[in-house]
This record gives C-alpha cells, sequence and structure tokens, in this order.
C-alpha cells in the first residue's frame, strides 16, 4: 500500500469519522432524527430495491440510513476501526440490508455495473490518487446508474487552509477553548458532543493528506468515464440556490452556457465566503451513460 494511504488508514484508525454517541442512536427512528438535510433528501429520492455502494462508509451512518428502507446497501472503507463501529451499530439496530465490507478504493475488487446508486462522500480529496479512485467507483455503476461525489474545492477551502495554519502553532494546538471554536464553525449543533469535536477537528485540523478539486477538474473526470452532469450542491448556476427539495437526480434545466468556465470561475471565487462553515466542501451527481 502507499505511504499516503497507510498514513490516511491510521489516522482514520485512530479517529474513525464521523464517529457517533452511541447513546444517540438507541432506536432506528434516532437515525433518521440525527441525518442531516443533505442525507435525508437523497434517501427520499432513492427508489426501493436499489443497489447501492457507500464509497468510503466511515462509520456507516449514511448507509445504515439507506438501508432502513427495502434497498441493498453495501459499505465499505479501508478503515476497520470505522467499519467496526458501523457494524456495531448496524447489529444493534438490527439493519439487515445493510453490509460492510473492507476495501480499498484504489484498489477496488467489486463486480462491474453491479450499483444503480455510488454515493462517494468526502473521500477521494484523501487519497493518494483520487482520479483512479473515482474510476474505480464508476466501474462499479451500472448504465443510467447515479453517482454522487463530494470533494474539497481548491477555492472554497481557501479560509479553512489559512486556519490549518494558525492551529499549527503551538498556542492552538494547545488551547483546547480555541481548538473548540475553531471547529464548531462547521458543527455548531454538535457542540454537547465532546467526540464528534475531537473527531471533526482532528479530521479538518490534523489530516495527513488532503487534496483540492475544482468543479471543472471533477466534470473533466465526468467526461472521461462517461457521466453525464445532473445536479450539484450548491448549485454551479451563478444566482441559483439548492433548496433541500430539490430533485438532485434530475436533469439539469440550465444550458450549458451558465456553466461554461468564467462562469464556473466566479461561481467558485464565491464559494471563498459562501462555503467556509463547509470547509469548501461540494458535492456533483451525474448519471452513467448507457
Ligand atoms: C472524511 S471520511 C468520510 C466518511 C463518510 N463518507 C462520511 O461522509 O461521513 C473519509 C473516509 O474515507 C475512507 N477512505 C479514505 N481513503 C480510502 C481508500 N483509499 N479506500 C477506502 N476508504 C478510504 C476513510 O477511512 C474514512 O472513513
Amino acid at each position: 500500500m502507499d505511504a499516503i494511504a497507510e498514513l490516511v488508514r491510521d489516522f482514520y484508525n485512530r479517529y474513525p469519522f464521523p464517529g457517533y454517541d452511541p447513546r444517540k442512536y438507541s432506536s432506528r427512528a434516532d437515525l433518521e432524527r440525527q441525518a442531516s438535510w443533505y442525507a435525508r433528501s437523497l434517501d427520499r429520492l432513492i427508489p426501493a430495491s436499489s443497489r447501492i455502494l457507500d464509497a468510503g462508509c466511515g462509520t456507516g451512518q449514511f448507509a445504515l440510513l439507506l438501508g432502513l428502507k427495502d434497498r441493498r446497501v453495501l459499505g465499505v472503507d479501508f478503515s476497520q476501526a470505522s467499519l467496526d463501529k458501523a457494524e456495531h451499530l448496524r447489529r444493534r439496530l438490527r439493519i439487515e440490508n445493510t453490509r460492510f465490507q473492507q476495501a480499498d478504493l484504489l484498489d477496488l475488487d467489486l463486480p462491474p455495473a453491479s450499483f444503480d446508486y455510488v454515493f462517494c462522500n468526502g473521500v477521494l480529496h484523501h487519497t493518494p490518487d483520487p482520479e483512479r479512485g473515482f474510476r474505480n467507483i464508476v466501474r462499479t455503476l451500472a448504465p443510467h446508474g447515479k453517482l454522487v461525489v463530494g470533494l474539497y474545492n481548491l477555492f472554497g477551502r481557501l479560509p479553512l487552509k489559512a486556519r490549518q495554519r494558525l492551529a499549527a502553532l503551538p498556542f492552538v494546538r494547545n488551547n483546547e477553548r480555541i481548538r473548540t471554536r475553531l471547529i464548531l464553525r462547521q458543527i455548531v449543533y454538535e457542540s454537547e458532543d465532546r467526540d464528534k469535536v475531537e473527531t471533526w477537528y482532528a479530521d479538518q485540523y490534523l489530516h495527513p493528506h488532503e487534496s483540492v478539486h475544482t468543479v471543472g477538474q471533477t466534470l473533466r473526470w465526468f467526461r472521461s468515464y462517461g457521466i453525464r452532469y445532473l445536479s450539484s450542491v450548491p448549485c454551479l448556476d451563478l444566482f441559483a440556490r439548492h433548496h433541500p427539495g430539490d430533485d438532485l437526480f434530475a436533469p439539469p434545466s440550465r444550458s450549458r452556457l451558465r456553466r461554461c468556465a468564467p462562469a464556473l470561475l466566479l461561481r467558485q471565487l464565491g464559494w471563498i465566503f459562501s462555503l467556509d462553515d463547509a470547509g469548501g466542501y461540494y458535492v456533483l451527481v451525474g448519471e452513467k451513460a448507457p
């Protein structure tokens, strides 16, 4: 295994992400209640019987949420500590539709064209070869299958990059109050959950490896590997906004012109300010060509 990948795997074995406080999930209903609006809106859109891959599933809450309904869900990750937590929760809530398996996305050995939906949230930018990971997960998608990929944006992550430098200074490193303030910008609603604060802080400020990706680069991967662009969060179109009820899997209504290079650049420059609370994280959605 590549030295970077090994560092990343060890990191997630130490800080399984996003982690969970077991008291928060004593029933299946808790899984739905604690889910983000993003997870809930995807859950609403995916039909019964779908075959779903959560590539880089971490501690598994999303894969388990999707498995509450009549679907077949596989969560894969290379961190055994994360998978152990995921499996523990799966057994406790008796969710039979979700399974977990250890796998490296850069060396993925799953049958081709075997999933209707593939999710890869916040994973590829922690690999030494994101494009290879992208190609591997696309290979597992069936024709017309839907792909959701979340990455750090080159522009949107700039403020966080500046704060990472600040966080490396000894007076911040050794001051829990300042560290907590830094990370609560991103998870303000989780201030009471110490575990989550620690895990998120490590993920955002102590990570051994992360890369950043422009929308143009991700769209180039889409084109190279036969994925048709459908939608994004936030919206790529200037002045448009994504609403939690929007269908992420619907074909785009706007013209390609609005996603031309200068418009995309302007949009992403705006993300320096508007995506700061998300650490510059954005999601693109596409469909595999038949
Ligand atoms: C930031 S976490 C995201 C977890 C989850 N997708 C979520 O959105 O909460 C990144 C996850 O990707 C996994 N990961 C990173 N590189 C990987 C690789 N090459 N193969 C499999 N999993 C990987 C890590 O172990 C970690 O669980």
